[in-house]
Protein backbone atom coordinates (compact mmCIF):
# COMPACT_ATOMS: atom_id res chain seq x y z
CA UNK A 1 0.00 0.00 0.00
CA UNK A 2 0.76 3.38 -0.54
CA UNK A 3 3.00 5.25 2.05
CA UNK A 4 0.08 8.26 2.76
CA UNK A 5 1.53 11.18 2.05
CA UNK A 6 0.96 14.00 4.13
CA UNK A 7 0.52 17.73 3.49
CA UNK A 8 0.58 21.06 5.72
CA UNK A 9 -2.31 22.97 3.79
CA UNK A 10 -3.29 27.22 5.57
CA UNK A 11 -6.59 27.12 6.46
CA UNK A 12 -6.28 31.10 5.69
CA UNK A 13 -5.64 30.70 2.08
CA UNK A 14 -4.88 27.52 1.02
CA UNK A 15 -1.31 27.60 0.50
CA UNK A 16 0.28 24.12 0.48
CA UNK A 17 3.51 23.27 2.28
CA UNK A 18 5.78 20.53 2.31
CA UNK A 19 6.09 20.89 6.61
CA UNK A 20 4.33 22.49 9.04
CA UNK A 21 5.48 26.10 10.30
CA UNK A 22 4.24 28.66 12.16
CA UNK A 23 3.22 31.03 9.81
CA UNK A 24 2.24 30.80 6.38
CA UNK A 25 4.60 32.08 3.45
CA UNK A 26 1.89 32.83 1.19
CA UNK A 27 -0.69 34.65 3.23
CA UNK A 28 1.53 35.70 6.37
CA UNK A 29 -1.40 34.33 8.77
CA UNK A 30 -0.13 33.08 12.20
CA UNK A 31 -1.06 29.13 13.00
CA UNK A 32 -3.23 28.39 10.47
CA UNK A 33 -1.42 25.39 9.04
CA UNK A 34 -2.83 22.23 9.46
CA UNK A 35 -1.71 18.49 8.03
CA UNK A 36 -4.15 17.10 5.58
CA UNK A 37 -4.05 14.24 3.78
CA UNK A 38 -2.71 14.56 0.08
CA UNK A 39 -4.31 11.56 -0.94
CA UNK A 40 -7.31 12.59 0.13
CA UNK A 41 -6.94 15.62 -2.40
CA UNK A 42 -5.68 13.80 -5.10
CA UNK A 43 -8.78 11.29 -5.05
CA UNK A 44 -10.99 14.64 -5.45
CA UNK A 45 -9.67 15.42 -8.54
CA UNK A 46 -9.80 12.13 -10.09
CA UNK A 47 -6.76 10.74 -9.77
CA UNK A 48 -5.07 6.52 -10.14
CA UNK A 49 -7.40 6.23 -12.77
CA UNK A 50 -5.84 5.55 -16.12
CA UNK A 51 -6.62 8.89 -18.02
CA UNK A 52 -9.63 9.06 -20.21
CA UNK A 53 -10.51 9.51 -23.68
CA UNK A 54 -11.73 12.86 -24.27
CA UNK A 55 -15.60 13.15 -25.70
CA UNK A 56 -15.61 15.50 -28.48
CA UNK A 57 -19.11 18.10 -27.37
CA UNK A 58 -20.39 20.72 -30.15
CA UNK A 59 -19.24 24.13 -30.15
CA UNK A 60 -21.54 27.16 -30.33
CA UNK A 61 -21.35 30.61 -32.18
CA UNK A 62 -21.35 33.44 -29.65
CA UNK A 63 -24.72 34.72 -31.32
CA UNK A 64 -26.48 32.07 -30.54
CA UNK A 65 -30.44 32.30 -28.52
CA UNK A 66 -29.54 34.53 -25.60
CA UNK A 67 -31.70 33.61 -23.27
CA UNK A 68 -31.81 36.22 -19.81
CA UNK A 69 -30.55 34.47 -17.17
CA UNK A 70 -33.63 33.46 -15.39
CA UNK A 71 -33.96 35.02 -12.74
CA UNK A 72 -35.83 34.29 -9.40
CA UNK A 73 -37.07 37.36 -7.10
CA UNK A 74 -36.29 36.45 -3.62
CA UNK A 75 -39.68 38.51 -2.55
CA UNK A 76 -37.35 41.32 -0.24
CA UNK A 77 -36.56 44.04 -2.50
CA UNK A 78 -33.03 45.00 -0.70
CA UNK A 79 -31.53 41.45 -0.92
CA UNK A 80 -32.87 41.62 -5.44
CA UNK A 81 -31.05 44.72 -5.27
CA UNK A 82 -27.95 43.09 -4.33
CA UNK A 83 -27.79 40.64 -6.58
CA UNK A 84 -29.03 42.34 -9.54
CA UNK A 85 -32.51 41.05 -9.71
CA UNK A 86 -32.62 38.24 -7.76
CA UNK A 87 -31.20 34.60 -7.42
CA UNK A 88 -30.15 33.26 -10.98
CA UNK A 89 -30.99 29.61 -11.64
CA UNK A 90 -28.61 27.09 -11.22
CA UNK A 91 -25.99 29.51 -9.98
CA UNK A 92 -23.90 29.63 -6.73
CA UNK A 93 -24.43 32.52 -4.14
CA UNK A 94 -21.85 32.70 -1.13
CA UNK A 95 -23.05 34.72 1.83
CA UNK A 96 -20.23 36.02 4.34
CA UNK A 97 -20.45 37.68 7.87
CA UNK A 98 -20.00 37.84 11.16
CA UNK A 99 -21.06 35.21 13.40
CA UNK A 100 -24.27 36.57 15.20
CA UNK A 101 -24.48 39.66 12.31
CA UNK A 102 -27.97 37.81 10.87
CA UNK A 103 -26.98 35.61 8.34
CA UNK A 104 -29.14 32.58 9.23
CA UNK A 105 -32.28 35.16 9.90
CA UNK A 106 -31.41 37.14 6.10
CA UNK A 107 -31.78 33.48 4.48
CA UNK A 108 -34.58 31.85 6.29
CA UNK A 109 -36.38 34.90 5.87
CA UNK A 110 -35.65 34.91 1.95
CA UNK A 111 -36.65 30.99 1.66
CA UNK A 112 -39.46 31.59 3.82
CA UNK A 113 -40.47 34.65 1.21
CA UNK A 114 -39.46 32.79 -1.87
CA UNK A 115 -41.32 29.81 -0.91
CA UNK A 116 -44.64 31.76 -0.15
CA UNK A 117 -44.54 32.77 -4.01
CA UNK A 118 -44.89 28.70 -4.79
CA UNK A 119 -41.25 27.81 -5.62
CA UNK A 120 -39.87 24.79 -3.60
CA UNK A 121 -37.62 26.24 -0.67
CA UNK A 122 -35.13 24.06 1.19
CA UNK A 123 -33.59 25.29 4.55
CA UNK A 124 -29.95 22.85 5.61
CA UNK A 125 -29.03 23.55 8.65
CA UNK A 126 -24.95 22.29 9.50
CA UNK A 127 -25.16 24.43 13.19
CA UNK A 128 -28.39 24.72 14.48
CA UNK A 129 -30.86 21.78 15.30
CA UNK A 130 -34.30 21.35 13.10
CA UNK A 131 -36.10 22.65 16.43
CA UNK A 132 -33.84 25.80 16.80
CA UNK A 133 -34.39 26.94 13.52
CA UNK A 134 -38.33 26.38 13.71
CA UNK A 135 -37.91 28.42 17.30
CA UNK A 136 -36.01 31.01 14.87
CA UNK A 137 -39.17 30.95 11.99
CA UNK A 138 -41.79 31.09 14.73
CA UNK A 139 -40.45 34.35 16.18
CA UNK A 140 -40.18 35.62 12.77
CA UNK A 141 -43.57 34.83 11.60
CA UNK A 142 -42.98 32.49 9.13
CA UNK A 143 -43.46 29.06 10.85
CA UNK A 144 -46.50 29.03 7.76
CA UNK A 145 -44.03 29.63 4.89
CA UNK A 146 -43.64 26.03 3.16
CA UNK A 147 -39.92 25.99 3.95
CA UNK A 148 -38.37 22.34 3.87
CA UNK A 149 -36.04 21.80 6.46
CA UNK A 150 -33.25 19.68 7.43
CA UNK A 151 -30.09 19.78 10.03
CA UNK A 152 -27.56 17.94 8.00
CA UNK A 153 -23.96 18.14 7.13
CA UNK A 154 -23.22 15.05 5.08
CA UNK A 155 -23.02 16.83 1.41
CA UNK A 156 -23.65 13.46 -0.45
CA UNK A 157 -26.78 12.32 1.87
CA UNK A 158 -27.92 15.94 0.69
CA UNK A 159 -27.25 15.96 -2.70
CA UNK A 160 -29.58 12.58 -3.11
CA UNK A 161 -32.07 14.27 -0.48
CA UNK A 162 -32.09 17.00 -2.85
CA UNK A 163 -32.45 14.95 -5.81
CA UNK A 164 -35.68 13.49 -5.30
CA UNK A 165 -39.14 14.71 -6.17
CA UNK A 166 -39.28 18.41 -7.72
CA UNK A 167 -36.07 20.53 -8.39
CA UNK A 168 -36.03 23.14 -5.79
CA UNK A 169 -35.74 26.07 -6.82
CA UNK A 170 -33.48 27.56 -3.34
CA UNK A 171 -31.02 25.83 -1.73
CA UNK A 172 -30.12 27.00 1.62
CA UNK A 173 -26.50 25.54 3.48
CA UNK A 174 -25.97 27.31 6.34
CA UNK A 175 -22.93 26.66 6.94
CA UNK A 176 -20.29 25.55 4.00
CA UNK A 177 -17.71 25.49 7.04
CA UNK A 178 -19.96 22.67 8.82
CA UNK A 179 -20.43 20.43 5.77
CA UNK A 180 -18.13 17.36 4.45
CA UNK A 181 -18.06 15.12 1.76
CA UNK A 182 -17.23 11.49 1.67
CA UNK A 183 -14.83 11.83 -1.43
CA UNK A 184 -12.45 13.79 1.09
CA UNK A 185 -10.32 12.23 4.10
CA UNK A 186 -9.74 15.67 6.22
CA UNK A 187 -11.57 16.77 8.84
CA UNK A 188 -14.85 18.99 8.39
CA UNK A 189 -13.67 22.60 8.68
CA UNK A 190 -10.25 22.00 6.93
CA UNK A 191 -9.92 23.65 3.44
CA UNK A 192 -9.69 20.81 1.86
CA UNK A 193 -13.34 19.77 3.22
CA UNK A 194 -14.63 22.94 2.40
CA UNK A 195 -13.43 22.70 -1.30
CA UNK A 196 -14.45 19.31 -1.60
CA UNK A 197 -17.99 19.93 -0.14
CA UNK A 198 -18.40 23.17 -2.13
CA UNK A 199 -17.53 21.60 -5.63
CA UNK A 200 -19.93 18.72 -5.05
CA UNK A 201 -22.75 21.57 -4.43
CA UNK A 202 -21.63 23.19 -7.05
CA UNK A 203 -21.98 20.67 -9.44
CA UNK A 204 -25.49 19.70 -8.24
CA UNK A 205 -26.49 23.67 -8.90
CA UNK A 206 -25.39 23.48 -12.11
CA UNK A 207 -26.98 20.10 -13.09
CA UNK A 208 -30.25 21.11 -11.52
CA UNK A 209 -30.43 24.08 -12.11
CA UNK A 210 -31.48 25.04 -8.73
CA UNK A 211 -30.00 28.44 -7.23
CA UNK A 212 -28.03 27.80 -4.22
CA UNK A 213 -26.97 29.83 -1.40
CA UNK A 214 -23.67 29.13 0.93
CA UNK A 215 -23.18 30.77 4.30
CA UNK A 216 -20.02 31.49 4.90
CA UNK A 217 -18.17 32.64 8.23
CA UNK A 218 -16.15 35.31 8.62
CA UNK A 219 -12.75 35.52 10.43
CA UNK A 220 -11.82 38.50 12.68
CA UNK A 221 -9.40 40.17 9.58
CA UNK A 222 -12.60 40.17 7.56
CA UNK A 223 -11.88 37.40 5.10
CA UNK A 224 -14.69 34.62 4.15
CA UNK A 225 -13.16 31.62 6.92
CA UNK A 226 -10.66 29.08 5.43
CA UNK A 227 -11.24 29.14 1.43
CA UNK A 228 -10.28 31.95 -0.21
CA UNK A 229 -10.65 29.54 -2.83
CA UNK A 230 -14.89 29.15 -2.27
CA UNK A 231 -14.72 32.54 -3.35
CA UNK A 232 -13.51 32.03 -6.93
CA UNK A 233 -15.91 29.23 -7.14
CA UNK A 234 -19.07 30.85 -6.63
CA UNK A 235 -21.14 32.91 -9.02
CA UNK A 236 -21.38 35.02 -6.43
CA UNK A 237 -20.30 36.52 -2.98
CA UNK A 238 -22.10 38.71 -0.69
CA UNK A 239 -21.20 40.00 2.35
CA UNK A 240 -23.37 41.16 5.17
CA UNK A 241 -21.73 43.55 7.67
CA UNK A 242 -23.17 45.81 10.63
CA UNK A 243 -21.45 47.76 13.06
CA UNK A 244 -21.24 46.43 16.85
CA UNK A 245 -24.21 47.96 18.69
CA UNK A 246 -26.21 49.74 15.72
CA UNK A 247 -29.36 48.29 14.39
CA UNK A 248 -28.78 47.89 10.66
CA UNK A 249 -27.08 45.76 8.76
CA UNK A 250 -25.66 46.41 5.03
CA UNK A 251 -25.37 43.76 2.55
CA UNK A 252 -22.87 44.25 -0.15
CA UNK A 253 -21.65 42.46 -3.35
CA UNK A 254 -18.56 41.93 -3.68
CA UNK A 255 -18.39 39.20 -6.48
CA UNK A 256 -20.97 38.83 -8.88
CA UNK A 257 -21.11 37.04 -12.26
CA UNK A 258 -24.97 38.06 -13.42
CA UNK A 259 -24.68 41.64 -11.53
CA UNK A 260 -23.44 44.64 -10.33
CA UNK A 261 -21.15 44.62 -7.18
CA UNK A 262 -21.55 48.04 -6.05
CA UNK A 263 -25.15 47.81 -4.70
CA UNK A 264 -26.23 47.80 -1.07
CA UNK A 265 -28.72 46.45 0.63
CA UNK A 266 -29.68 47.95 4.32
CA UNK A 267 -31.48 46.44 6.54
CA UNK A 268 -32.56 46.87 10.39
CA UNK A 269 -32.35 43.98 13.14
CA UNK A 270 -35.96 44.34 14.80
CA UNK A 271 -37.38 41.94 17.52
CA UNK A 272 -39.58 40.32 14.48
CA UNK A 273 -36.39 39.72 12.02
CA UNK A 274 -34.67 42.39 9.59
CA UNK A 275 -36.90 44.66 8.10
CA UNK A 276 -35.98 46.23 4.61
CA UNK A 277 -34.83 49.94 4.72
CA UNK A 278 -36.41 51.67 1.92
CA UNK A 279 -35.21 55.04 2.36
CA UNK A 280 -31.45 54.95 4.02
CA UNK A 281 -30.56 58.58 4.51
CA UNK A 282 -32.85 59.07 6.60
CA UNK A 283 -32.06 56.31 9.02
CA UNK A 284 -28.38 57.17 8.69
CA UNK A 285 -29.44 60.88 9.36
CA UNK A 286 -31.91 59.93 12.26
CA UNK A 287 -30.08 61.40 15.44
CA UNK A 288 -28.37 64.15 14.03
CA UNK A 289 -26.30 66.66 16.30
CA UNK A 290 -27.72 69.87 14.61
CA UNK A 291 -25.36 73.18 15.45
CA UNK A 292 -22.44 71.24 17.10
CA UNK A 293 -19.13 71.51 15.07
CA UNK A 294 -17.25 68.83 13.66
CA UNK A 295 -20.07 67.51 11.75
CA UNK A 296 -20.79 67.51 7.82
CA UNK A 297 -23.50 65.63 5.86
CA UNK A 298 -22.11 63.96 2.68
CA UNK A 299 -24.01 63.33 -0.38
CA UNK A 300 -22.66 59.95 -1.63
CA UNK A 301 -23.19 57.36 -3.51
CA UNK A 302 -23.77 53.59 -3.31
CA UNK A 303 -23.93 51.62 -6.50
CA UNK A 304 -26.85 53.41 -8.04
CA UNK A 305 -28.58 55.12 -5.32
CA UNK A 306 -27.98 58.55 -3.04
CA UNK A 307 -27.14 58.07 0.20
CA UNK A 308 -26.41 60.55 2.92
CA UNK A 309 -24.61 60.12 5.86
CA UNK A 310 -23.17 62.47 8.59
CA UNK A 311 -19.53 62.15 9.10
CA UNK A 312 -18.25 63.03 12.13
CA UNK A 313 -14.56 64.64 13.14
CA UNK A 314 -13.34 65.62 16.74
CA UNK A 315 -10.03 67.48 16.07
CA UNK A 316 -8.41 68.17 20.22
CA UNK A 317 -5.51 69.37 21.53
CA UNK A 318 -3.23 66.21 21.77
CA UNK A 319 -1.11 64.62 25.18
CA UNK A 320 0.92 62.56 23.00
CA UNK A 321 3.99 62.63 21.29
CA UNK A 322 2.44 61.45 18.12
CA UNK A 323 -1.19 62.60 18.07
CA UNK A 324 -3.54 60.01 17.57
CA UNK A 325 -5.33 58.98 13.92
CA UNK A 326 -8.09 57.58 14.35
CA UNK A 327 -10.95 56.78 11.52
CA UNK A 328 -14.16 54.24 11.78
CA UNK A 329 -15.63 53.81 8.75
CA UNK A 330 -13.61 55.57 6.07
CA UNK A 331 -9.97 54.79 4.61
CA UNK A 332 -7.39 55.86 7.48
CA UNK A 333 -4.80 56.82 4.20
CA UNK A 334 -7.60 59.04 2.21
CA UNK A 335 -7.91 60.36 6.13
CA UNK A 336 -3.98 61.28 5.97
CA UNK A 337 -4.31 62.72 2.25
CA UNK A 338 -6.78 65.33 3.58
CA UNK A 339 -4.78 66.17 6.78
CA UNK A 340 -1.55 66.39 4.92
CA UNK A 341 -3.11 68.94 1.83
CA UNK A 342 -4.98 70.74 4.80
CA UNK A 343 -1.52 71.32 6.26
CA UNK A 344 0.06 72.09 3.11
CA UNK A 345 -1.82 74.11 1.25
CA UNK A 346 -4.49 75.88 3.73
CA UNK A 347 -2.04 76.63 6.63
CA UNK A 348 -3.68 74.52 8.70
CA UNK A 349 -1.40 72.76 11.26
CA UNK A 350 -2.41 69.83 13.02
CA UNK A 351 0.29 68.14 14.40
CA UNK A 352 -0.59 69.55 17.64
CA UNK A 353 -3.80 67.81 17.36
CA UNK A 354 -5.58 64.81 17.77
CA UNK A 355 -7.83 63.48 14.96
CA UNK A 356 -10.90 61.32 15.28
CA UNK A 357 -13.05 60.83 12.17
CA UNK A 358 -16.25 59.08 11.83
CA UNK A 359 -19.19 58.00 9.68
CA UNK A 360 -22.53 58.08 11.57
CA UNK A 361 -24.67 55.10 12.15
CA UNK A 362 -21.20 52.48 11.49
CA UNK A 363 -21.77 52.94 7.48
CA UNK A 364 -18.01 52.41 5.48
CA UNK A 365 -17.87 54.48 3.06
CA UNK A 366 -15.37 53.88 0.22
CA UNK A 367 -15.77 57.01 -2.23
CA UNK A 368 -13.70 59.77 -2.40
CA UNK A 369 -16.04 61.92 -3.06
CA UNK A 370 -16.43 61.88 0.57
CA UNK A 371 -13.10 63.91 0.83
CA UNK A 372 -14.82 67.49 0.95
CA UNK A 373 -16.91 66.44 3.81
CA UNK A 374 -14.26 65.29 5.32
CA UNK A 375 -12.13 68.12 5.62
CA UNK A 376 -15.81 70.69 6.04
CA UNK A 377 -15.97 68.38 9.45
CA UNK A 378 -12.21 68.15 10.44
CA UNK A 379 -12.14 72.39 9.81
CA UNK A 380 -15.46 72.92 11.62
CA UNK A 381 -14.14 71.12 14.79
CA UNK A 382 -10.56 72.86 14.81
CA UNK A 383 -12.11 76.03 14.52
CA UNK A 384 -15.26 75.41 16.49
CA UNK A 385 -17.31 76.78 13.63
CA UNK A 386 -20.69 74.78 13.32
CA UNK A 387 -21.63 73.73 9.64
CA UNK A 388 -24.67 75.17 8.19
CA UNK A 389 -26.90 72.21 9.66
CA UNK A 390 -28.84 72.46 5.98
CA UNK A 391 -25.93 72.19 3.79
CA UNK A 392 -24.21 68.68 1.75
CA UNK A 393 -20.76 68.12 0.87
CA UNK A 394 -19.33 66.39 -2.04
CA UNK A 395 -16.20 66.69 -4.06
CA UNK A 396 -12.56 64.83 -4.47
CA UNK A 397 -9.70 66.53 -2.82
CA UNK A 398 -6.49 66.35 -4.80
CA UNK A 399 -3.19 66.40 -3.39
CA UNK A 400 -2.55 69.85 -4.96
CA UNK A 401 -5.58 71.08 -3.01
CA UNK A 402 -8.08 71.72 -5.69
CA UNK A 403 -11.45 70.41 -5.78
CA UNK A 404 -12.28 67.71 -8.47
CA UNK A 405 -15.52 67.06 -10.25
CA UNK A 406 -16.93 63.40 -8.81
CA UNK A 407 -19.78 61.06 -10.75
CA UNK A 408 -23.63 61.79 -10.34
CA UNK A 409 -23.99 65.16 -9.14
CA UNK A 410 -27.71 65.47 -10.12
CA UNK A 411 -28.50 62.47 -8.19
CA UNK A 412 -26.47 63.11 -4.78
CA UNK A 413 -28.41 66.60 -4.86
CA UNK A 414 -31.58 65.83 -5.95
CA UNK A 415 -31.45 63.07 -3.01
CA UNK A 416 -30.44 66.12 -0.64
CA UNK A 417 -33.33 68.31 -1.36
CA UNK A 418 -35.42 65.60 -0.56
CA UNK A 419 -34.56 65.34 2.40
CA UNK A 420 -35.07 68.71 2.90
CA UNK A 421 -31.47 70.16 2.79
CA UNK A 422 -31.45 73.70 1.14
CA UNK A 423 -27.49 74.55 -0.04
CA UNK A 424 -24.92 72.22 -1.75
CA UNK A 425 -21.05 72.48 -1.70
CA UNK A 426 -20.17 71.24 -4.97
CA UNK A 427 -16.61 71.36 -6.73
CA UNK A 428 -16.39 74.82 -8.47
CA UNK A 429 -16.27 72.76 -11.98
CA UNK A 430 -19.76 70.60 -11.08
CA UNK A 431 -21.72 74.25 -10.05
CA UNK A 432 -23.09 74.80 -13.79
CA UNK A 433 -24.16 71.08 -14.29
CA UNK A 434 -25.89 71.25 -10.99
CA UNK A 435 -27.82 74.68 -11.43
CA UNK A 436 -31.21 72.98 -11.77
CA UNK A 437 -31.17 71.78 -8.57
CA UNK A 438 -33.23 73.80 -6.76
CA UNK A 439 -30.51 74.21 -4.13
CA UNK A 440 -28.55 77.17 -3.05
CA UNK A 441 -24.77 76.07 -4.62
CA UNK A 442 -21.07 76.74 -3.43
CA UNK A 443 -18.80 75.93 -5.64
CA UNK A 444 -15.70 74.82 -3.82
CA UNK A 445 -12.07 75.76 -6.29
CA UNK A 446 -9.66 75.15 -3.37
CA UNK A 447 -9.83 73.66 -0.44
CA UNK A 448 -8.25 76.90 1.23
CA UNK A 449 -11.29 78.75 -0.17
CA UNK A 450 -13.38 76.45 2.51
CA UNK A 451 -11.19 76.34 5.32
CA UNK A 452 -11.00 80.44 4.79
CA UNK A 453 -14.85 80.26 4.79
CA UNK A 454 -15.46 77.78 7.69
CA UNK A 455 -12.94 79.94 9.81
CA UNK A 456 -15.03 83.07 9.45
CA UNK A 457 -17.33 81.73 11.52
CA UNK A 458 -15.55 79.71 14.19
CA UNK A 459 -15.45 80.94 18.01
CA UNK A 460 -11.94 79.83 18.65
CA UNK A 461 -9.45 82.20 18.33
CA UNK A 462 -6.32 80.13 18.18
CA UNK A 463 -7.07 77.76 15.04
CA UNK A 464 -8.25 81.14 13.42
CA UNK A 465 -5.52 83.33 13.85
CA UNK A 466 -3.34 80.61 12.95
CA UNK A 467 -5.54 79.96 9.77
CA UNK A 468 -5.53 83.94 9.22
CA UNK A 469 -2.03 83.75 9.52
CA UNK A 470 -1.63 81.07 6.70
CA UNK A 471 -4.13 82.72 4.65
CA UNK A 472 -1.44 86.13 4.71
CA UNK A 473 1.17 84.32 4.15
CA UNK A 474 -0.18 83.11 0.64
P1 LIG B 1 -28.28 34.93 13.26
O1 LIG B 1 -29.14 34.99 12.06
O2 LIG B 1 -28.35 33.70 14.09
O3 LIG B 1 -26.78 35.24 12.93
P2 LIG B 1 -25.72 34.40 12.10
O4 LIG B 1 -26.42 33.30 11.40
O5 LIG B 1 -25.11 35.42 11.16
O6 LIG B 1 -24.70 33.93 13.07
O7 LIG B 1 -28.68 36.20 14.11
C1 LIG B 1 -28.39 36.25 15.43
C2 LIG B 1 -28.59 37.64 16.01
O8 LIG B 1 -29.69 38.33 15.49
C3 LIG B 1 -28.80 37.47 17.46
O9 LIG B 1 -27.72 38.08 18.14
C4 LIG B 1 -30.07 38.16 17.77
C5 LIG B 1 -30.46 38.88 16.54
N1 LIG B 1 -31.88 38.73 16.23
C6 LIG B 1 -32.75 39.77 16.46
O10 LIG B 1 -32.36 40.83 16.96
N2 LIG B 1 -34.07 39.63 16.13
C7 LIG B 1 -34.55 38.51 15.59
O11 LIG B 1 -35.76 38.42 15.31
C8 LIG B 1 -33.65 37.42 15.36
C9 LIG B 1 -34.12 36.14 14.77
C10 LIG B 1 -32.33 37.57 15.68
MG1 LIG C 1 -26.22 31.26 11.69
Amino acid sequence: MARRALTFVCQNCGAVSGRWQGKCDACGEWNTIAEENAAAEARLAGPGRPPRKGRPFALEPLAGEAHDAPRLPSGIAEFDRVTGGGFVRGSVLLVGGDPGIGKSTLLIQAAASLARTGGRAIYISGEEAVAQVRLRAERLGLASAPVELAAETSVEDIIATLGQGKTPRLVVIDSIQTMWTDMVESAPGTVTQVRGSAQALIRFAKRSGAAVILVGHVTKDGQIAGPRVVEHMVDAVLSFEGEGAHQFRILRAIKNRFGPTDEIGVFEMTGGGLCEVANPSELFLSERDLGSPGTAVFAGIEGSRPLLVEMQALVAPTTLGTPRRAVVGWDQSRLSMVLAVLEAHCGVKLSGYDVYLNVAGGLRIQEPAADLAAAAALVSSLSNAPLPADAVFFGEVSLSGAIRPVAQSAARLKEAQKLGFGRAYVPEPARAEAAESGLALTGVGGLADLVADIAQRGSRPGPRAELRAARGDR
